[in-house]
């Protein structure tokens, strides 16, 4: 039988139509069919493959791992030197107070760790978040997600869960002495890429500070230079008691992390020991090739490149059925008049050779987050296909 049909018989499917691409082989912003079709990967697997596919340094040092050792033990047992090597990395990048990280397998189980060291630290239950975002989807993470239309039929969500608007200053006051923590992106993605307003997160982390609320800041989309800066929050200059990485994290391996400061994270170690575990999270080909990933990230200037990627973005994707695009680094949504015309615009994306996809949290959008390392000329043939199948489809 072939694939199609496998894949169709015996994976389980999240849609009733998924894409359903069938990759042979991707190279740099490539991807490769088995009959001779090639795509764009104009969303980097979803914001993962920041260095874009095949990286020879990120398949190199995957080698070198995979040729010294595999799985050894359960998190937090043995030492493996990619792992505490990549941990001295990320810390010295974020160049705050947040000096110890607790890896994880995906950015859901980040999600969940976190709102658990939050609870035990301060001795409280409620959490806020905000309407429209997105923070995973297991139990904690979808509780403290802003669709409510996701969570029918999954409940009960957890209790004391508690959403505001985001960017509304007025809400902030909902944030008291009995919230643990507030869990928020520094940037909507799934949401639509809404940005911060000025000022926002400066009344966020004062909000915080006066109530005594961990502030949780979801960066697993935001981070590794996606949006212009090596992580959002130093875009916008606020630091947080805890940081979510997943995503480009692992170089294309799966990891996620949950970072904070040594305090914070004493109360997983005991009453009771062994408060938050996992077999395979920080897993050393994992982190071997996010170390890779990030090094090259670093090394090669590519978040100095961003703003002439984003400035063609804007010079480019003008036409009449664009009504709005917005965003930030190479993070952007194009939004158009409604979700027929997205769909079949992503549709015929695809067929001319651009992979795009929709959001989760709005319905008349399409996201552009091409890999770091496009070059300025493949950015314009990529618009240049854009703007020329809206030309076919608007008559
Ligand atoms: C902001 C944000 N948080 C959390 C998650 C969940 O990460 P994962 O899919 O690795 O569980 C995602 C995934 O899209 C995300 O974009």
């Amino acid at each position: 039988m072939n694939h199609q049909t496998l894949f169709y018989q015996h994976i389980a499917q999240t849609s009733p139509e998924s894409i359903g691409l069938e990759i042979n082989r991707a190279e740099g912003i490539y991807f490769y069919g088995p009959n001779g079709q090639k795509w764009v990967d104009f969303i980097s697997g979803i914001c993962v493959m920041n260095v874009g596919h095949g990286a020879p340094e990120v398949m190199q040092a995957i080698e070198k791992q995979a040729k010294a050792y595999l799985h050894t033990m359960v998190y937090g047992e043995a030492i493996m030197g990619p792992q505490v090597e990549f941990a001295e990395l990320l810390i010295k990048e974020l160049n705050s107070r947040l000096d110890r990280i607790y890896f994880t397998n995906s950015g859901a189980e980040a999600t969940e760790g976190a709102l658990k060291i939050a609870k035990k630290y301060t001795g409280r239950s409620e959490l806020i978040s905000c309407f429209g975002a997105y923070h995973g989807s297991t139990h904690g993470a979808l509780s403290v997600g802003g669709n409510p239309k996701k969570k029918e039929g999954y409940g009960p969500m957890l209790p004391q869960v508690k959403h505001i608007r985001f960017n509304s200053f007025e809400d902030l006051q909902q944030i008291t002495e009995k919230t643990a923590a507030f869990i928020v992106e520094p940037i909507q993605g799934t949401g639509g890429i809404i940005l911060p307003e000025p000022g926002y997160f400066q009344a966020v982390r004062q909000r915080c500070d006066e109530t005594g609320t961990l502030l949780i800041l979801d960066e697993i989309q935001t981070g590794f230079g996606r949006v212009g800066a090596k992580f959002a929050h130093q875009l916008y200059e606020v630091e947080p008691d805890i940081l979510l990485l997943a995503k480009s994290l692992g170089g294309g391996l799966p990891l996620g992390a949950f970072i904070s400061r040594t305090e914070i994270f004493e109360v997983i170690q005991q009453n009771p020991v062994l408060g938050h575990i996992t077999t395979f999270g920080g897993n050393p080909l994992s982190c071997a090739a996010g170390m890779a990933s990030f090094r090259k990230i670093l090394d090669e200037g590519i978040i100095e490149q961003i703003p002439q990627k984003e400035a063609i973005l804007h010079q480019r994707l003008i036409h009449p059925s664009i009504n709005l695009i917005r965003g930030e680094g190479l993070l952007y949504a194009i939004l158009f008049k409604d979700f027929d015309f997205t769909e079949k615009v992503r549709r015929a994306l695809l067929q001319n050779g651009l992979v795009t996809l929709g959001f989760v949290n709005i319905d008349n959008g399409l996201r552009i987050a091409p890999p770091l390392t496009i070059t300025e000329e493949e950015l314009h043939h990529c618009c240049d296909l854009i703007i020329d199948t809206l030309n076919q489809m608007v008559i």
